[in-house]
């Protein structure tokens, strides 16, 4: 990560993913640090980035990045495990203001905390590149971790697609390797808890949010980067900003359409 000077704290803090996922992340963000100046960007038009290659996804990444490069951020949260786990380490290098990856900057806390069997819920894409394992082990090479895609549950938190028995089987699936914790490695997940805890008790689940943002303010604490200044917003997606603004309600409030840029990759 890169190291930015003192007098750039007041500049906005990006935030990204394919679509209303990431506001679970932004909405911890909000809730925990309502002063920062932050920008969100939704790639509706790319939706569903689960299903797209290591190219691809390096590609959209870059072009969100440039985008929050030209508003001047002094750092940007990849709310999206998919671009975590497949883009992150080719644009890391790339820019000069922070980059925060969300399984890259959970793994720690995770695997330090006792547990020895955990479940990953994720998008192919991310179980395909077995992320969540390998960094998990880094910090606790013993843990037993089994990762299972849910490749609908994506479009079903999007109104693509309806439930089913989906949910359902997945869980019981799961539950067969008696993981003490499930996370929930898509950040699309945690908007299905209701349908989630009818198949196996809430506490089963592991948002990360909560350990994601505070791993951001930590840091961006002990850069003096925190601002406490305006609290303003700005909301971006590539497509579709009315199904967004439906869709985002479980976790944010979205006060008016979000204006459209549109992404050439
Ligand atoms: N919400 C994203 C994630 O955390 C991407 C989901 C998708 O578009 O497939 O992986």
């Amino acid at each position: 990560m890169n190291t930015l000077k003192k007098e750039n704290k007041n500049r906005p803090i990006g935030f990204f993913d394919s679509g209303v996922g990431g506001l679970s992340v932004y909405a911890e963000f909000k809730k925990q640090i309502p002063n920062e100046y932050t920008l969100y960007f939704g790639d509706l038009k790319h939706l569903p980035y689960g299903s797209k290659t290591k190219e691809e996804l390096v590609g959209y990444a870059r072009e969100i990045l440039d985008f929050f490069k030209d508003k001047n951020v002094k750092a940007v949260v990849i709310a999206c495990n998919t671009s975590s786990a497949r883009a992150y380490d080719v644009v890391k290098n790339d820019y000069d203001f922070k980059i925060y990856p969300i399984i890259q900057s959970c793994a720690k806390v995770i695997a330090s905390s006792g547990l020895s069997r955990v479940g990953v819920f994720a998008t192919e894409g991310t179980v395909a590149s077995k992320a969540y394992t390998n960094e998990l082990h880094k910090y606790n090479p013993v843990l037993k971790v089994k990762e299972t895609a849910c490749p609908l549950w994506v479009d079903i938190v999007e109104g693509k697609c309806r439930a089913g028995d989906d949910i359902e089987k997945h869980i019981n699936e799961m539950l067969k390797f008696e993981p003490e914790k499930i996370i929930l490695g898509c950040t699309h997940y945690p908007y299905l808890m209701n349908e989630l805890q009818k198949y196996a008790p809430k506490e089963l689940f592991l948002n990360p949010a909560g350990i994601f943002v505070d791993f951001i303010k930590d840091d961006l604490q002990k850069c003096g980067l925190l601002t406490g200044a305006s609290g303003t917003e700005e909301i971006y997606v590539s497509a579709e900003p009315e199904s967004f603004v439906q869709h985002s309600r479980i976790f944010y409030d979205v006060k008016s359409l979000p204006q459209i840029i549109n992404l050439t990759f």
